[in-house]
């Protein structure tokens, strides 16, 4: 595994920090050279700054490692990949300073995704959206980029959500969600809480899944992203799950369909070929009457695949459907190392 792309990791002692760093273990394009989190870890052995909470220990690899601050400038000069895993708080300076400074930064956190020169992407669905960094190098001046994954509950919903709009067309959706734990972080949710309990509601949640749902599923035109037109409405509740996001949709379709259209739609969806992260199967169709189950479903395809059940046509235009997604895997670190993947094969590192 010689040459690997050295990467960083911003944000590794959290939660989906700790996916990237599990997901890059081993990773034959890319090598783990800085991971860097908050002052209260810095300056410690990885292995003793983490909660590492995936079972087992911290890859041997990192497990050494010092944990470094989380400043462009402290980020070593031979990395050539910034993966951030930050706050939203605090993720809009660094991520910029660190583009600024010449550094691809391929991000979690949610400031900058719907700015106009930002790809916001999903491989599988707007891989052409990445021709946007063009148009941020041209504006911003920076020497480095940046490129956003998506927010969980949008990744995992446009994913049962394209193979509809491209057959069908979508005129509106509604989606209603029941969020694990771990979609606020490690220190996100009490226990006392979320035990026993659904929180019927999530801070900006809502307003996330709606805007950056069209975006994701709009058209390139030049310079710009027009979002998709259909509209769409968004309930988002917290259930005492620690991973895995279980959404039940209902969409009105533009053109009819039959119940086999729909489901060769969704099994026709094609993955992408010959990168270590992408699933065989985006979308994955459950025809059993009860599933998918968050504990049963959430890790098929790695965490990369979603699966889709409990389908059934109201008419021959309104599709109900439920989705379930592993929040942390394809709607976060996942998503975003299948991002730096397909750059780096198309020369953008
Ligand atoms: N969880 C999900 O399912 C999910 C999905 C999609 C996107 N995201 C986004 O991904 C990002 C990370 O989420 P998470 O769930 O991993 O959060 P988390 O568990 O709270 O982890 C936050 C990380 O950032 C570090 N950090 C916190 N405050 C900091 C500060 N002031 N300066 C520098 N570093 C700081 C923490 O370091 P310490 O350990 O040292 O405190 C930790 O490494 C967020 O922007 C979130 O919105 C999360």
């Amino acid at each position: 595994m010689a040459d690997r792309v050295k990467v960083a990791v911003l944000g590794a002692t959290g939660l989906v920090g700790q996916v990237f760093v599990k997901l890059l273990s081993g990773h034959p394009f890319f090598e783990i050279a800085y991971l860097a989190a908050s002052e209260r870890s810095a300056g410690k052995r990885y292995v003793e700054a983490v909660n590492w909470v995936l079972g087992g220990d911290p890859p041997g690899e990192v497990a050494d490692l010092t944990v470094g601050l989380v400043k462009p400038d402290a980020i070593p000069g031979d990395v050539e990949l910034v993966f951030s895993a930050l706050p939203s708080s605090v993720a809009l300076d660094v991520e910029v300073g660190a583009a600024r400074r010449g550094f691809t930064v391929v991000s979690n956190a949610s400031p900058l995704r719907l700015e106009a020169d930002v790809p916001l992407i999903i491989p599988e669905i707007n891989w052409d959206h990445i021709r946007l960094l063009e148009v941020q190098r041209r504006r911003r001046g920076w020497r480095g980029a940046i490129v956003k994954n998506s927010n969980c509950t949008t990744a995992i919903l446009t994913l049962s959500l394209k193979p509809l709009l491209d057959r069908f067309g979508l005129e509106e959706v509604f989606v209603s969600t029941m969020q694990a734990v771990s979609g606020a972080g490690y220190r996100g949710v009490p226990s006392v809480a979320i035990i026993d309990n659904i929180i019927p509601f999530i801070r900006n949640e809502e307003e996330k899944v709606m805007n950056e749902s069209r975006k994701i599923l709009g058209t390139l035109r030049g310079d710009h992203v027009e979002p998709a037109s259909f509209r769409i409405y968004a309930t988002c509740t917290r259930a005492p799950v620690i991973n895995g996001h279980m959404e039940t949709v209902y969409a009105r379709l533009a053109r009819s369909a039959s119940i086999e259209d729909v489901l060769a739609a969704w099994e026709e969806f094609r993955g992408l070929e010959g990168l270590p992260t992408a699933p065989a199967k985006p979308v994955i169709v459950r025809r059993e009457a009860d599933r998918p189950q968050t504990r049963l479903d959430r890790d098929a395809g790695g965490g990369m695949s979603v699966s889709v059940g409990r389908y059934t046509l109201y008419s021959e235009r309104l599709l109900r459907y439920i989705v379930l997604g592993h929040n942390l895997v394809r709607g976060a670190a996942g998503n975003t190392i299948l991002i730096a993947e397909m750059m780096y094969r198309e020369g953008l590192l």
